[in-house]
């Protein structure tokens, strides 16, 4: 078994994961990258670049709503120390009020069962290493605070917070920890898709900025520097944590 630690980050062939992964690679660890099938140029040429760099990196192409891909993803590991869950799709605008709901079985299946499904294999493996670990998932700032038409994904963030809060309260006799991280309004891929879907979601996500303390959008960057700080030993003593990472949105 190799001595250098591994992470790895799903949904990280764009966006936060991206960025989680190239410092995650800074920090020391062995990356490896997970994404869908439909990504693999992406995250191949983004593996590429890493070693390039002298990093070690690989790809694990699976879905990560699937059991047996992410069983067979997890095992196939040489060693696991930290999990990052970061993978997710955003659900169409969709208030109470209207007589239809579209997409809540994906997002649920992506967002909760794919969370679900990181924690199991992540910690079973961890558990057999005998040495402790770091899982960390991806919440959201409408895990703290409602944001209107967003009912869905809304509801598989604070989903995730369940979640990382049952997986934290097991898990800490094994010396594994599990957070989450929330983000406010982050520059990345699904953030410019979500505004770009409609007039609607464009002004909401405009009042978001304005709303916060520091009055701008964040970059993956500013995520990852905290997912660096939780992957590390220094972050002990701090489990079944949602860490707001927003600007100064949500005080609580
Ligand atoms: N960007 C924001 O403003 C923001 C705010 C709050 C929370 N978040 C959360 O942060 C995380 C990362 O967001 P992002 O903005 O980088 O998203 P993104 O859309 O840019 O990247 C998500 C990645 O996940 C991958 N993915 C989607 N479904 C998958 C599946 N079933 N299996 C494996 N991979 C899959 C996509 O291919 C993509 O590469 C998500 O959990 C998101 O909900 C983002």
């Amino acid at each position: 078994m190799s001595a250098q630690k591994v992470a790895l980050v799903t949904g990280s062939a764009n966006g936060i994961g991206k960025s989680i992964v190239e410092q995650l690679a800074q920090d020391g660890f062995a990356v490896v990258i997970n994404d869908l099938e439909l990504n693999r140029e992406k995250a191949e040429a983004f593996a590429e670049e890493l070693r390039q760099k002298g990093h070690t990196a690989s790809v694990k192409f699976a879905d990560v709503s699937d059991f047996d891909q992410v069983k067979e993803m997890v095992e196939s590991l040489d060693r696991l120390d930290v999990m990052v869950a970061n993978a997710a799709v955003v659900a169409p605008v969709d208030f109470i009020t209207d007589d239809h709901i579209n997409g809540w079985q994906k997002t649920f299946d992506v967002n909760v069962k794919g969370h679900l499904l990181c924690y199991k294999f992540a910690a079973n493996k961890m558990i057999a290493q005998g040495w402790g670990g770091r899982i960390i998932g991806a919440s959201s700032i409408v895990g703290r605070k409602p944001e209107p038409g967003r009912m869905t994904y809304t509801a598989t963030k604070w989903a995730i917070r369940g979640l990382t809060q049952t997986a934290a309260y097991e898990l800490g006799k094994h010396g594994i920890t599990v957070n989450c991280y929330a983000p406010g309004l982050i520059n990345s891929e699904i953030a410019q898709q979500y505004m770009a879907s409609s007039p609607q979601a464009a002004e909401m996500m405009n009042q978001v900025i304005k709303s916060s303390a520091v009055g701008r959008i964040g970059e993956p960057e500013d995520v990852a520097a905290l997912v660096s700080f939780l992957a590390s030993e220094k972050s002990g003593f701090i489990t079944g944590q949602t860490v707001s990472i927003d600007g100064g949105i949500v005080y609580t």
